[in-house]
């Protein structure tokens, strides 16, 4: 059962589609990410939810109540929506306390004082804010005013929560620690949240689902773990992954059943594919996404067509860079140090993806994964 739909939602500045017929639906107590690179229309449709933005057409629905539709004349003044929002530049009152401010998101909530300084309490002690309740703004740290801006928005204890990349303006420390915040804060509170971000790290961490985004459109909703193995097209499969991804021109080749490929920009060099690899002709025009840490290199043999450009240790990680013989393909390799200590600069090596994605390369669309 869908709690939050969106229903062909076109938004446009200036004639310009920013969001360009939307269609989305979000569960009850979810965890919502919209991902993808910036002016994609992540923060557009999110006022458009909030009431902030006034959409040129569709529907937004909550539950049973219409929040907008073009072809019913319904727009509910933002005030109305029972949402809580809170943006990356939080605006604190710079002339209220800690407490002052979060009772301020209290105002119009038709409680005694008793409730009302329970609820402040509870919220205190929920973001770590108890020491610094009688504290100004500008006494506080960047992360401290970030907890104050959450915690003013819970304090309402609206059932749907709107995030628009709270923690980007902040270290990544202390983006980490309020992360894993951010998501107790969602199960504890049991409310569902809607969560903008460019970074892909955050959404994997974060969501029950990711909605990928991409000019205004919406490329794929999924799980984090589809996005990130089954992404549906190269656009995805490139957007995820860090270090980037490995994507790679070619061509299958089959030799008894083990699947090759063979690559456009060095038709020397070869790599074996892992698993199955069904329903691709020899010849197809190919990219294969081959994730930094699906690349095997083989034992060293003296053969294999890829050499080892340079190693880089990263502490428990080691990234190798390997080159085809020829030099014209280029592949990043990504894996725990023990895994290549006998690696060294220049070795001759093969290599096997034991796993990653075929996609067509004309239309960028999926075709199969493989996985050994
Ligand atoms: N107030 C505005 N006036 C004109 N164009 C805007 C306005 N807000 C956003 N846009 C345009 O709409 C597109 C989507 O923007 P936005 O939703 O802010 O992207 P994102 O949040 O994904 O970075 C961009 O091309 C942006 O330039
Ligand atoms: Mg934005």
């Amino acid at each position: 059962m869908s709690f939050i739909r969106f229903n062909k939602l076109v938004k446009e500045y200036n004639g310009i589609p920013a969001v360009k017929e939307i269609d989305l639906e979000i569960k009850k107590g979810e965890f919502v990410t919209f991902l993808g690179p910036s002016g994609c229309g992540k923060t557009t449709t999110l006022r458009c939810l909030s009431g902030l933005e006034t959409p040129e057409n569709g529907e937004i629905w909550v539950g049973d109540k219409c929040l907008f539709s073009k072809k019913e004349s319904i727009n509910l003044p933002a005030g109305n929506r029972g949402l809580g929002l809170v943006f990356q530049n939080y605006a604190l009152w710079p002339h209220m306390t800690v407490e002052q401010n979060i009772a301020f998101g209290l105002r119009k909530m038709k409680v005694s004082d008793a409730v009302k300084k329970e609820k402040i309490l509870n919220v205190l002690n929920a973001m770590d804010l108890q020491k610094y309740s009688s504290r100004y703004p500008h006494e506080l740290s960047g992360g401290q005013q970030q907890r104050v801006a959450l915690a003013r928005m819970v304090v309402n204890e609206p059932g749907i929560l709107l995030f628009d990349e709270p923690l980007s303006n902040l270290d990544a420390k202390l983006r980490m620690k309020l992360r894993s915040e951010l998501k107790r804060l969602h199960r504890t509170l049991g409310a569902t949240s809607i969560y903008v971000t460019h970074d892909q790290i955050e959404a994997l961490a974060l969501s029950d689902k990711i909605v990928v985004m991409k000019e205004g459109t919406i490329q794929q909703i999924g799980t984090p773990y589809e996005v990130y193995h089954e992404p549906v097209n190269i656009f995805v499969a490139d957007f995820m992954g860090n270090p980037e991804t490995n994507l790679l021109k070619g061509k299958i080749r089959s030799a008894d059943r083990i699947k090759s490929f063979v690559f456009d920009d060095d038709p020397d060099s070869i790599v074996d594919l892992a698993g199955s690899v069904e329903g691709i002709a020899e010849g197809n025009e190919i990219t294969v996404n081959a994730r930094p840490e699906d690349i095997i290199i083989n034992k060293p043999d003296g053969r294999g067509s890829f050499f080892v450009y340079t190693i880089q240790p990263m502490g428990s990680e080691m990234m190798i860079h390997l080159k085809s013989e020829k030099g014209g393909v280029d592949i990043i390799a990504k894996g725990p140090e023990d895994e290549y200590l006998a690696i060294r600069p220049e070795q001759k090596v093969s290599l096997t993806f034991k796993r990653g994605n075929i996609f067509d390369r004309l239309t960028g669309e999926l075709k199969c994964s493989f996985k050994g």
